[in-house]
């Protein structure tokens, strides 16, 4: 009859000391901000012992005034780097770390992927100048991937169709080279993409068609050729679909008038060819259609 209430304290005792030994959140919170430059103090009250609960510290948000579940540090004039930011993967409940509009430079570090239970990460307008790592594919929870007004270069790495919780992927300048993967059409989440001002070729893939959420497709101001899939009519839920200034040819193809929730849509400055087909009618809010490049059909 004794038994069970020891027992219970005994697993209360043991977890407790299991997860006290794993983390201090305290510690991994100071260690991803030794590499920060904090001019302007606005982390005045990190590592302060007047506050020795980090889930009081300016930009952290807890569960249960316990454990970390956000890092959000958004336009606090940061500069430094995140080479000891995946110190933060080891705290076990971080779902969100955002850390846009600083001036944070360095790469995005590749051991960040190991942050498995992030569901946002928001690195965008900074300075952050490197690939976008690989291994970021692991993300497996991840929603909502901004990375948007960097330095970021080279491939949006093919095994990006891995990340099947995307809702939102947000790269749009950058310096980002190669093809849209493939592997997109595994994304059945996929609400928006803006990868827009970068140096992305090829063709827009046919699979993109399969991203049955898509809500916005923005892609101008890249080097995109080839012709516009009639599949994009699969996109029921389509709104917005910007396009312009790439290398895109041949006829606007009149199956879009099948994405009867389009408002806006934007295709100037490409080399598209012929009309515009009288199936995308004039109810649309917006209609940017303007400056085309028309060849007479010979
Ligand atoms: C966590 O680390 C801080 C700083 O090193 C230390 O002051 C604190 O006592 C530690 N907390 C626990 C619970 O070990
Ligand atoms: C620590 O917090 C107190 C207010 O509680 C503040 O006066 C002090 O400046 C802080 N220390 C640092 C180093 O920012
Ligand atoms: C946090 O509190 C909620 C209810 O407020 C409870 O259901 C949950 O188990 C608590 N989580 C932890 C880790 O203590
Ligand atoms: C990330 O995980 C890998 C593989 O488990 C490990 O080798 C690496 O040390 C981890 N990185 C950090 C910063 O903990
Ligand atoms: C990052 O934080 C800022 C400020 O709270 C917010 O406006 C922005 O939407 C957040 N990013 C994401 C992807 O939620
Ligand atoms: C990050 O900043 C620290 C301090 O300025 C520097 O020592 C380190 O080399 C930088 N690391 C990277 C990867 O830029
Ligand atoms: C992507 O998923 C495939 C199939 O599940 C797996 O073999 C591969 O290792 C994953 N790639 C990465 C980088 O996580
Ligand atoms: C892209 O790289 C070129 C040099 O290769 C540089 O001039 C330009 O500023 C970069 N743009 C972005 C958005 O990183
Ligand atoms: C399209 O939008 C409707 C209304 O918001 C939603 O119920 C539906 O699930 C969406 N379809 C897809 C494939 O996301
Ligand atoms: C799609 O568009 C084509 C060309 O306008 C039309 O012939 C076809 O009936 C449409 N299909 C659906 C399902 O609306």
């Amino acid at each position: 009859m004794t038994m069970r209430p020891t027992l219970y304290f005994l697993v209360c005792f043991s977890l407790f000391v299991v997860r006290g030994q794993e983390v201090n959140q305290t510690e991994l919170l100071l260690e991803f901000k030794a590499e920060l430059i904090d001019t302007d103090n606005h982390l005045w009250n990190w590592g302060n012992s007047t506050y020795p609960n980090p889930c009081n510290w300016n930009g952290i948000a807890c569960a249960n005034n316990s454990d970390v579940i956000s890092v959000t540090l958004h336009d606090l004039n940061l500069q430094g780097n995140l080479s000891t930011a995946p110190a933060l993967c080891h705290l076990p409940l971080l779902t969100i770390f955002n850390i846009s509009k600083n001036s944070i430079s360095g790469p995005v570090p590749a051991d960040l992927a190991n942050c498995t239970g992030l569901e946002v990460l928001d690195l965008s307008t900074n300075r952050l100048h490197s690939t976008i790592p690989i291994d970021f594919c692991g993300l497996n929870s991840l929603k909502k991937l901004f990375l948007s007004e960097n330095y970021l270069f080279d491939e949006i790495p093919q095994c990006i169709g891995n990340l099947t919780s995307l809702e939102e992927l947000v790269i749009y300048s950058n310096n980002l080279t190669g093809l849209i993967p493939p592997s997109i059409r595994m994304l059945k989440e996929l609400r928006i993409i803006r990868a827009g001002l970068n140096d992305l070729s090829g063709p827009i893939p046919v699979q993109i068609s399969e991203c049955y959420s898509l809500e916005i497709l923005g892609l101008a101001q890249n080097r995109l050729e080839g012709n516009l899939p009639p599949e994009i009519e699969w996109l029921k839920n389509l709104t917005t679909l910007i396009l312009w200034q790439n290398k895109l040819a041949g006829e606007i193809p009149a199956e879009i008038g099948n994405c009867t929730n389009l408002e806006m849509i934007a295709l100037n400055d490409n080399g598209f060819t012929g009309g515009v087909p009288k199936e995308l009618g004039t109810n649309w809010m917006e209609l940017f259609l303007h400056n085309w490049e028309i060849v007479p059909a010979q």
